[in-house]
C-alpha cells in the first residue's frame, strides 16, 4: 500500500468524526488514538445467539465481535458464515436469542437501527447501499437525515477524502463504477459524524488497485480517531490493515487475534488465506 497519511486529500481535520476527545495522530500499528474505552470496546456484540426471525434458525452462536476506539477491526470467513449477519445483529436488525450489544458502554441491545444511528452507528450494508437514481450530492444529503446543524462542512470533508465524488456530485449515482459507487456509500454514513463505522465488504467487486485505494481512505478515516469495524472477503489483505481480527465459521469464532497475529497463524493460513 502506497503512503496512506500523506496522500492528497488526506484528512487531517478530526470534525468530520465525533471522537469522544481529540487525540494527536500517529503513525504505527494502531490508527488514530488507541485508548480502550473504559469498561471494554467501544463497540462490541457480546456473546450473540440469533438468526433472522424469532422462529428462525440460529445464525449466530455465542459470537463476538468488537472495535475498539481508534481501531480497524476486520471480520473475515467463508462465505455464509454469518459476517454480514453479525453486522445486521450490531446494527439491531437481528432478533437475539442470548448476548448483548453495547455501545460506548451502554447497553443498545433492544433499540432500534434508527435509534443506533442517532447514537453513533454509522453502517453500510453489503448490497443496496446507494440511492442508484439519486445524484452524488442527494445521497450524501440523504445520509445526513438525522442532522439538524449545517452539513456543508461535512461534505466538504467527505469530497476531500473521495475526490471524484465531488466531480461527479451532480451524475446519478448509478452511474458510478463499483470502487466510485463505494465511496458514496461510505460517504453517506459519514455524513452523520458517526462514532463507529461499521462496512460490510467495502472493496466488494472492485479491482485490486481500487481495493488498495479504498483501504488507504479507510486507514485514513481510522486515523481520524473514528474505529472502523469491516467485513472483508479480501482477508490477507484486510488483516495487514486490522488491528484486531475475528475469524467466523457456521456463526461462531474460529480465532480472534491481532491482524498479525491471525495472519502468522499456521491454522488460520492454511484454512482461510490459502497456505
Ligand atoms: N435475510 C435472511 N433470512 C434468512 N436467512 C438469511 C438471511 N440472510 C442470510 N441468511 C442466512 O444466514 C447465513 C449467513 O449469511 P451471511 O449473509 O451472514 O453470511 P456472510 O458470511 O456475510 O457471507 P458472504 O461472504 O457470502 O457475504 C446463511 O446461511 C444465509 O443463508
Ligand atoms: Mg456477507
Amino acid at each position: 500500500m502506497s503512503q496512506p497519511f500523506d496522500a492528497p486529500g488526506y484528512n487531517r481535520d478530526s470534525t468530520i468524526v465525533n471522537p469522544k476527545g481529540q487525540g494527536e495522530m500517529r503513525a504505527g500499528p494502531q490508527h488514530g488514538k488507541a485508548k480502550p474505552a473504559p469498561g471494554g470496546p467501544f463497540l462490541i456484540g457480546d456473546k450473540m445467539t440469533g438468526g433472522y426471525g424469532k422462529n428462525g434458525p440460529d445464525i449466530l452462536t455465542d459470537c463476538t465481535i468488537a472495535v475498539d476506539s481508534g481501531e480497524i477491526a476486520v471480520i473475515v470467513g467463508p462465505n455464509g458464515a454469518g459476517k454480514s449477519t453479525g453486522m445486521k445483529a450490531l446494527f439491531g436488525m437481528l432478533y437475539l436469542r442470548a448476548g448483548s450489544v453495547r455501545l460506548d458502554g451502554e447497553d443498545i441491545t433492544d433499540l432500534t437501527p434508527q435509534a443506533r444511528v442517532a447514537k453513533g452507528m454509522g453502517f453500510v450494508p453489503q448490497n443496496n447501499n446507494i440511492f442508484t437514481s439519486m445524484t452524488v450530492e442527494e445521497n450524501l444529503e440523504m445520509g445526513a437525515f438525522i442532522r439538524r446543524d449545517d452539513i456543508t462542512e461535512t461534505m466538504e470533508q467527505v469530497y476531500d477524502l473521495f475526490p471524484i465524488l465531488k466531480e461527479k456530485r451532480n451524475q446519478p449515482a448509478g452511474e458510478l463504477s463499483g470502487g466510485q459507487r463505494q465511496q458514496v456509500a461510505v460517504g453517506r454514513a459519514l455524513m452523520t459524524r458517526p462514532k463507529v463505522l461499521m462496512l460490510d465488504e467495502p472493496t466488494a467487486g472492485v479491482s485490486p488497485i481500487v481495493m488498495d485505494e479504498l483501504f488507504d481512505r479507510i486507514i485514513e478515516v481510522a486515523r481520524t480517531g473514528l474505529p472502523v469495524l469491516m467485513v472483508e472477503q479480501n482477508a490477507r489483505q484486510a488483516l495487514e490493515i486490522a488491528d484486531k481480527g475475528f475469524v467466523l465459521v457456521q456463526g461462531q469464532n474460529a480465532h480472534t487475534g491481532t491482524g498479525k497475529e491471525l495472519l502468522a497463524n499456521p491454522e488460520v493460513r492454511q484454512s482461510f488465506l490459502g497456505g
